[in-house]
């Protein structure tokens, strides 16, 4: 089991615009945040941008005609407009509006916009004349008043030199659209999620630090799950291994202090704070200015205790905040789960014992289970990371509803 967008289907139907090259950035995205991705470029599209970009951002052909040759042998178009979870249409020109809106098909990608039943998401892109023309207004609420999905356009400088609406919106704002509609999950919709993750580093000297060993996976699955379900997400994140999705707000840092203060100023807004980071409890007392030398003698560190986090959000938490953080244990998983939630007052903690050979720091999945403030709990076992995500994820939905 993966997040609720990963291994889903796009038809990323790209049409005749200058605006097509921000399509490139949209599927590398997509990819990105573990979608399929299928290209295709209508004739006028070609003229903009390349196939072979396409295919070398998605690793599958683009779809270029429609009666290329290997084109038709399970007539993929029915095949396509019935496996797709999402047509998206960007850039989306006034003609492909226009046909889509008269159910033209007359090419590959208007033939399987007719075929299918999967949600379609237009980003308009043209003209500030084209786009405010009463014909091009009629199609866009004949297609509106069907089902389909509009995104932007924005309003600025257009190719043709003219300011007005006709902007094709941002990849980013285009994504924040998608991604509802390919889960079709929109229980996170207008909330905003903050999360922590990774490890943080606490400098030593100038090439030595304390660290552990957080992959920051855990808090990337997090991140995506909320994105599909359509929240507003920040990542403030420590040293990682892993790249987080762009379309979330990313905020980098190094140390735990440096952490504290930006989930402090991050959460005043936040609905919702996961605390997936592995954050160091200590730090040297006296970070050295110098590299330091060897001495032949043993050493001894002083360590200070860093600032929790977690706890301290907790203690200036906004009415209706949910407050979820995980425990990351040895032994006695549930006894200091428990401690934890109380020590933080969190409403929910993710217990995960780690250290071993199949689960944990670094790996794929972990062996979990969920405790909430009440003393519930329910032990998940070996989980995937991205699956674990879900499950978290429609606890907090069940919080913010008040329903737990
Ligand atoms: N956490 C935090 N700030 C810290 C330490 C931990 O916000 N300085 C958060 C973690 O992100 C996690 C939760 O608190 O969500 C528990 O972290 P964990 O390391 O398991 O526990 P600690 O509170 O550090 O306690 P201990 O190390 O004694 O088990």
């Amino acid at each position: 089991m993966k997040t609720s967008i990963s291994n889903k289907e796009v038809v990323l139907g790209v049409t005749g615009s200058i605006a097509a090259y921000k399509a490139c950035d949209l599927a590398s995205r997509l990819v990105e945040l573990g979608v399929n991705v299928l290209p295709v470029l209508t004739r006028a599209a070609q003229e903009f941008v390349g196939a072979v970009s396409f295919e070398a951002i998605t690793g599958r052909r683009a779809i270029t005609g429609m009666f290329e040759p290997l084109q038709n042998t399970d007539v993929e178009h029915i095949a396509v407009a019935q496996r797709a979870h999402l047509f998206l249409v960007a850039p989306a020109t006034a003609n492909i509006i226009a046909r889509a809106a008269h159910g033209v098909a007359d090419d590959w990608l208007s033939t399987t916009l007719l075929a299918t039943r999967a949600p379609i998401l237009f980003a308009p892109a043209m003209n500030t004349a084209m786009y405010t023309h009463p014909a091009t207004q009629a199609n866009i609420e004949l297609l509106r008043a069907r089902g389909c999905h509009f995104v932007g356009p924005g309003v600025g400088r257009l190719a043709c030199r003219t300011v007005g609406p006709g902007r094709m919106s941002e990849p980013a704002e285009i994504l924040d659209a998608a991604l509802p509609l390919l889960s079709g999950r929109t229980d996170l919709a207008g909330k905003r999620v903050l999360i922590t993750s990774g490890a943080t580093h606490e400098p030593i000297d100038p090439v030595r630090f304390l660290g552990n060993r957080s992959s920051g996976k855990m808090g990337r699955a997090l991140a995506l799950e909320a994105l599909g379900r359509g929240a507003h997400v920040t990542v403030v994140y420590g040293p990682s291994s892993v790249d987080y999705p762009l379309n979330a707000e990313l905020v980098e840092v190094e140390t735990a202090r440096q952490m504290a203060d930006a989930v402090v100023e991050c959460s005043r807004n936040a609905d919702v704070i996961i605390g997936a980071a592995a954050v160091a409890d200590y730090r040297p007392e006296q970070a050295s200015q110098d590299k330091r030398k060897k001495t032949g003698s043993p050493l001894t560190l002083a360590l200070t205790e860093n600032p929790d986090i977690l706890a301290t959000v907790s203690r200036e938490r906004r009415p209706g905040q949910v407050i979820v953080g995980f425990a990351a244990e040895t032994r006695d998983v549930m006894e200091n789960a428990k401690s934890k939630i109380a020590a933080k007052n969190l409403d929910l903690i993710v217990a995960n014992l780690v250290g071993g050979d199949d689960a944990g720091f670094g790996m794929d999945a972990l062996r979990a289970a969920i405790v909430d403030k009440r003393g519930n709990s329910a032990d998940i076992g070996h989980i995937d990371k991205d699956a674990l995500a879900e499950r978290i994820m429609d606890q907090v939905v069940g919080l913010l509803r008040g329903s737990l």
